[in-house]
């Protein structure tokens, strides 16, 4: 464990063999895969936030609005003094709208792939809360890791937040296993806190994967950058292209790299092939009705306690506890 400016840092160094090992494995399967969890990077976590912005991605604002109305709720669900987890913590943005709600003493804790993002974002929400416990986990919370223990010891109310609508990453399988994992890491009578994409008319779905600034298309080609620099490959970028589109039988949205033409890549010694047209699947991004999802989490050992939306019903944020 290290000690930064007011906060406590562990490190699982998620990635030290993964990326490579992982990277080999769906370049060399058909059809070829790369999974979401690699695009953040320190240029992709930045191309993230940008896409939050973006006036056609209405998740973010959407979301931070819905729980701008039910965070003092949440807080009373809740109860005082509590343990609040987050996955996929990136730039703690949202997070100060319940911390600003919860009442008595809370300890934060974050967890991130994204080292460098994760140790930034604690560093500067510590300074604003200076009562705050802040501990920071650098780990791919989608494998089972231990709980760090406050220094006050474990309170008996523990939230788990998982805002963003990162759910819609894994397959209906992943996220009922992940699920109950996070039920049996925060225990009975635990709660989570999550927010779920909803589902919606087509075209509002695809101008938030396709946006006019093309900023989608640089974080998804960005996973090719990073496999340059990590690993002196020469995908030349040029001669591929973004595609996102929704697949309304699996009721998802698909982002794909598009290989323009027949081309051979040098990787770590390997030769990867490409036919034209041929696409690496790079994420799956799930929406969902309000029953689906409550299905999905009953399955996993949680009930539903209260669900909230927005007035256009794009987003909902899901409140249950763990049986
Ligand atoms: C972070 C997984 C919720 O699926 O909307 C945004 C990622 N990909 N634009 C999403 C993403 C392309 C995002 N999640």
């Amino acid at each position: 464990m290290d000690r930064f400016d007011g906060i406590e840092f562990h490190d699982h160094h998620p990635e030290a063999n993964d990326f490579l090992d992982v990277v080999l494995r769906g370049l060399t399967d058909e059809p070829k895969w790369i999974p979401p969890k690699f695009f953040y990077d320190k240029r992709g976590s930045e191309l993230f936030e940008r896409i939050t912005r973006l006036s056609e991605y209405y998740a973010t604002r959407t979301e931070i609005a819905i729980l701008r109305d039910c965070a003092g709720e949440v807080a009373g669900l809740v109860g005082r003094d509590s343990l609040l987890i987050e996955y996929g913590s990136g730039s703690s943005n949202k997070v100060g709208i319940l911390l600003d709600a919860l009442q008595g003493d809370v300890t934060y804790v974050a967890i991130d792939i994204s080292r460098q993002h994760l140790v930034e974002s604690c560093e500067r929400l510590a300074e604003s809360y200076p009562r705050l416990e802040v501990i920071a986990v650098c780990a791919d919370y989608s494998t089972p890791f231990p709980l760090p223990a406050p220094r006050r010891g474990m309170p008996q109310n523990k939230l788990v937040f998982f805002p963003g609508s990162t759910i819609g990453n894994f397959s209906p399988d992943q996220a009922v296993s992940f699920l109950a994992n996070t039920a049996r890491q925060i225990g009975t009578g635990g709660s989570l806190l999550i927010g779920v994409d909803l589902k919606k008319d087509e075209k509002l779905l695809h101008a938030a994967y396709n946006d006019s600034e093309q900023v989608t298309a640089a974080f998804n080609l960005n996973l090719l950058e990073r496999i340059n620099q990590e690993f002196a490959a020469d995908f030349d970028l040029s001669a591929f292209s973004h595609r996102a589109f929704y697949n309304t039988e699996r009721g998802r949205i698909e982002m794909h790299i598009v290989s323009l033409k027949p081309q051979v890549v040098s990787l770590n010694g390997a030769s990867i092939r490409f036919v034209k047209s041929e696409t690496i699947h790079t994420e799956n991004s799930y929406k969902f009705s309000i029953g689906e999802f409550q299905h999905l989490a009953k399955q996993s050992g949680f009930e539903p306690v209260k669900v909230w939306t927005d007035p256009q019903d794009l987003f909902s944020l899901h409140y249950l506890t763990a049986r």
